[in-house]
């Protein structure tokens, strides 16, 4: 599932949104000391359940509640059991009854004990123990709410052609909100068979995980719609949805959404079924035989995650499955495709084998990602996706891991609803597919498969460890070391090394070392070591195509010789095609040496993904004090001649942590410098999209303009406001692709006509995707009035909750004198924007995202004085904030004792480069810096 949804103020920082998560709050700080967990020793084997949800106005009192009766089948495994303990949240008890199932008698219950508040358990005590030798039908009757969380059985609104209300009923069950829909064994590891029936308006459908039996009128108005029995499954990949909504497909595969929006089901429906086809190949088992019968993709209007991956019945938020030509960008569209993958994978990965606990959740999150990136890839080989991966995935989740309060892969001890949110961060997905990704490098692609083939079958509606995954890779694995061992350091570790190479013997050798690399050195233990699956080409050889490991690295801190046999090696480049999760640093004669093929033809032949590598590896080990400023500028200097968009994405990234470190102040100097860098890229691609174009040019382009028009290229910011004001008078559309960066441009330099203009597109706009990249571009706005009003709307109706947190954001990663304007804002309005998220968690996080671009000693202080007057109002979350002030407080001192190098850098370029106009402020913020995540 889920994704979440940060908007990435071009860091990758994975902290789950928490938007829908209120009921997630408790303030018990004994939280780790609670049992949130149910014994084993009774398990459920099908649920027989009927629901009567009240969607209507003419529900009355009942409107937004649900009657529900379910009929849980289980046995008990231990003898003497006398206490049945199960899950339920947030309903009403009118009746329980437990019964043999066989011959019907009646088992007396003494009690039931109330829900508990934290742990959501409650028992069924009796007077006499369960036999272990027969099933039981424990039954009840309750009622529930559905709520506008986005969470359980929640009800979601649309405005219809005739501007009409319509509110459906959809499901949201991961990690633990079936508890809300039914009371359940509510964990992974519990899984059963499943029988529904819904009882609804006539002139809805419901739809759920299988097909249904009968569709009966019972009343006039009133039907009835009875489910054929699951496969054996979780609890939290149940679904069902009561809707309006329009279908596009056939009896098997079906894309539904909002009538509305029935003309953007056409390009996932598309793609839909030659995605499943891939994934059938590859996975060696047909979907068919799962026992669903029909595939739906629907898109719901709120959605709190990304996706998820119910069996039979994926729900998406809208920009995950929608897709409009002249509305959506190609990376809205690559993202659609991404997606579809990505739930389609899980029908495998998640569903048809389950991850045995949350602390597991990257033994699905993992495949998830891989296949959004490489089954996509296999669709549409020239959008490179297999290349993208590297900058998107494995570069933003490097950071992350390197800093405090990073966890490992693997964290069993996952309990509270905190920890399970935790366990869908980047490191699930994007250091899980990376280690994938790693390990089919290690395998070769078709032992890979087949490890997984086998995986499958010997696993199939069962749950796994990651144990058992090893195991299958272990039957296959013929290369180098022990797999299972080797991943076991990736895995149960967290974190990850930067290796050390120096050139011996004349370049006929050279030495490597390894420890692991922290942003900070307070950050972690720094003592830990992993065997690495290595792999290099040297300027002899230039082969930067094989991707076989070399040697393993043992888990050693001495030095390793490699013999580079007659060669007399200038340079030895390690990792390559970054398929390894590790950083590289070389000596003072190998850097001069990649420096001076970086600057020559072709770029000395080095690879697109190693020139990322390089980028990214010199910020960071920058950041971290292992390579000195002068050499990571001097290094950077060949972006003179980049115009390909992976190292320029592997740039943006490095040099907008370094801008958020500048702040207002240095921002003057760092323009003439970074517009230098980019002009000959700025030359290369231009304002104007090319059908035949490569996609990464394409992507490439929406970059290179938002940072051109953010700080002021003359050039830049004239053709945005020219194309917005044709957009304006003579409603002539922006091309599509680059509309984050005319908008933003737009609204930045205009006043509150432009604004209100892009308003009230925003009002009227039937596709949501476009509605983000209007959200985020209003967010430019560089006139605090303005920006205040605005951030009054956000908070509002008038955007979705699914939507606020991103609108919020963008209003101060937009530039840098931002930060105040939207941090004032925040100091004088905090309770109406904990109301608005009703979270404050999320009023913490969004606290802690305005800190983290926190440049002055004044900027601490105010967050000091706040945080001393509120921090009791935030429970449990007083945390965040005092882990942004520590933040605050070393990123201030860093900049002061770290940075001058850089800064003195910029002020020779500024002195030298008079020419260069410096505007106002500046943007950027496409909408292609959103990351999800999903699930
Ligand atoms: C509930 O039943 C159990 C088992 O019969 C008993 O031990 C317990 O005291 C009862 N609790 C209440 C509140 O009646
Ligand atoms: C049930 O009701 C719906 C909506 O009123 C109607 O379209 C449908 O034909 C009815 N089905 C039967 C079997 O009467
Ligand atoms: C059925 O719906 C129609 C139209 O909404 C309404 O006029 C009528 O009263 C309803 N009938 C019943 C039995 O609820
Ligand atoms: C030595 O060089 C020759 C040609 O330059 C090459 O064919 C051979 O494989 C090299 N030997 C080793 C051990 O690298
Ligand atoms: C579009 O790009 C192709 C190659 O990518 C090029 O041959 C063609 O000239 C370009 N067309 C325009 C109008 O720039
Ligand atoms: C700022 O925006 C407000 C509200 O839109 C407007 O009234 C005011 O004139 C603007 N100020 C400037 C300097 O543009």
């Amino acid at each position: 599932m889920k994704q979440i949804y940060l908007l990435l103020c071009l860091l990758a920082i994975g902290f789950r949104n928490n938007n829908a998560a209120p009921a997630s709050e408790t303030t018990d700080s004994n939280r780790q000391s609670v049992d949130y967990r149910i014994p084993d020793t009774i398990r459920p084997s099908n649920y027989r359940i009927s629901l009567t949800p009240y969607l209507l106005a003419s529900d009355g009192a009942k409107r937004f509640t649900f009657d529900g009766s379910v009929a849980i089948t289980l046995r008990a495994y231990s003898a003497n059991l006398k206490t049945i303990t199960l899950h339920a949240k947030d309903m009403t008890f009118s009746g329980t009854s437990l019964k043999e199932k066989i011959s019907g008698n009646v088992i007396t219950i003494s009690n039931q004990t109330e829900v508990d508040l934290i742990t959501d358990k409650f028992s069924v005590n009796l007077d006499t123990a369960l036999k272990t030798d027969i099933d039981y039908v424990l039954a009840f009757n309750y009622s529930g709410k559905m709520g506008d969380d986005m969470e359980g059985f929640y009800k979601s609104k649309y405005t219809n052609a005739k501007g009409e209300e319509v509110y459906i009923g959809s499901t949201q069950f991961e990690t633990h909100h079936a508890r809300r829909a039914f009371p359940s064994f509510d964990e992974p590891k519990f899984k059963a068979t499943f029988q529904f029936d819904i009882t609804h308006p006539s002139h809805f459908d419901a739809i759920s995980n299988t097909l249904p039996t009968s569709v009966i009128n019972i009343t006039t108005n009133t039907t009835i719609t009875t489910f054929k029995e699951t496969p054996i499954m979780s609890t939290f990949i149940v679904a069902f949805l009561v809707s309006d909504f329009r279908g596009r497909g056939d009896k098997d595969f079906i894309v539904i959404a909002r009538p509305e929006a029935y003309d953007q089901t056409e390009y996932a429906y598309n793609v839909g079924p030659k995605l499943l086809k891939i994934l059938e190949a590859f996975t060696n088992y047909p979907y068919s035989t799962h026992g669903l019968e029909k595939m739906h993709l629907a898109g719901i209007p709120d959605f709190a995650a990304g996706a998820m991956e119910n069996w039979g019945l994926l729900t998406y938020r809208e920009t995950g499955l929608l897709y409009d030509k002249s509305a959506s960008t190609l990376l809205n569209q690559q993202r659609v495709a991404g997606v579809i993958s990505h739930e389609l994978g899980h029908q495998w990965f998640g569903n048809l084998v389950t991850c045995d606990w949350w602390g597991y959740t990257w033994l699905k999150e993992a495949f998830g990602r891989y296949f959004q990136y490489f089954t996509t890839h296999e669709l549409e080989p020239t959008w490179e996706m297999e290349k993208q991966f590297v900058v998107d995935q494995l570069q933003s989740v490097m950071n992350m891991d390197s800093l405090a309060g990073a966890t490992p892969l693997s964290d069993p001890s996952a309990a509270s609803p905190d920890d399970l949110s935790r366990m869908f961060n980047s490191i699930s997905y994007n250091k899980g597919a990376t280690i994938l990704r790693m390990t089919k490098h290690m395998m070769s692609e078709s032992k890979f498969r087949a490890g997984l083939q086998k995986y499958l079958k010997d696993n199939e509606y069962d749950t796994t460890v990651p144990q058992d995954l090893f195991n299958a890779f272990d039957e296959y694995y013929t290369g180098l070391g022990n797999i299972s061992s080797i991943l076991k350091d990736w895995t149960e570790q967290v974190g990850y090394p930067v290796i050390n190479i120096k050139l011996t013997n004349n370049g006929k050798s050279f030495t490597v070392s390894q420890k692991r690399f922290l942003l900070r050195s307070d950050a972690g233990d720094a003592s830990l070591l992993y065997q690495i699956p290595l792999t290099y080409t040297t300027d002899v050889e230039s082969n930067f195509e094989n991707t076989n490991t070399k040697i393993i690295l043992p888990k050693s801190t001495s030095e390793t010789t490699i013999d580079l046999g007659n060669q007399t090696a200038k340079w030895v480049i390690a990792n390559i095609q970054e398929v390894g999760y590790y950083r590289v640093n070389y000596d003072d004669t190998i850097w001069d040496n990649i420096r001076k093929a970086l600057v020559s033809a072709n770029h000395g032949k080095i690879h697109e993904l190693n020139r990322a590598q390089i980028v990214d590896d010199v910020f960071n080990l920058g950041r971290a004090g292992l390579l000195k400023y002068e050499r990571v500028i001097q290094i950077l200097e060949y972006l003179k001649s980049e115009t390909h968009y992976l190292p320029w994405y592997a740039a943006f990234q490095g040099y907008s942590y370094l801008a958020i470190r500048l702040g207002v102040t240095n921002e003057k100097y760092f323009k003439p410098y970074i517009l230098g860098l980019l002009d000959n890229a700025y030359k290369s691609v231009g304002f104007t999209y090319n059908q035949t174009e490569k996609r990464l040019v394409t992507y490439c382009r929406a970059n290179v303009l938002s940072w051109a028009c953010k700080y002021g290229h003359t050039n830049c910011v004239k053709q945005s406001k020219d194309i917005y004001k044709s957009f304006m008078d003579e409603s002539k559309p922006v091309e599509v692709n680059i509309r984050a960066a005319v908008y933003c441009t737009a609204i930045r330099e205009g006043g509150e006509q432009e604004f209100n203009f892009l308003w009230n597109k925003y009002r009227g706009e039937n596709v949501q995707a476009e509605q983000v990249t209007i959200l985020t571009a209003l967010g430019c706005s560089s006139n605090k009035t303005q920006l205040h009003k605005y951030l009054d709307l956000i908070l509002s109706d008038a955007v979705r909750l699914q939507d606020r947190q991103t609108a919020f954001s963008g209003t101060y990663t937009s530039s840098a004198e931002n930060v105040n304007m939207v941090w004032e804002y925040v100091q004088d309005n905090y309770k109406k924007i904990q109301s608005s998220f009703d979270s404050w968690s999320t009023l913490a996080s969004i606290i802690n995202g305005i800190a983290s671009r926190f440049t002055t000693e004044e900027q601490r202080k105010s967050l000091q004085t706040f945080v001393d007057n509120h921090k009791t109002e935030f429970g449990s979350y007083a945390s965040t904030l005092t882990s942004a002030l520590d933040s605050v407080a070393f990123n201030i001192k860093w900049a002061t004792e770290s940075m001058k190098p850089f800064v003195d850098h910029l002020k020779s370029v500024g002195d030298s480069a008079t020419t260069i106009p410096i505007s106002t402020v500046l943007v950027l913020v496409t909408s292609y810096f959103v990351a999800f995540l999903f699930n």
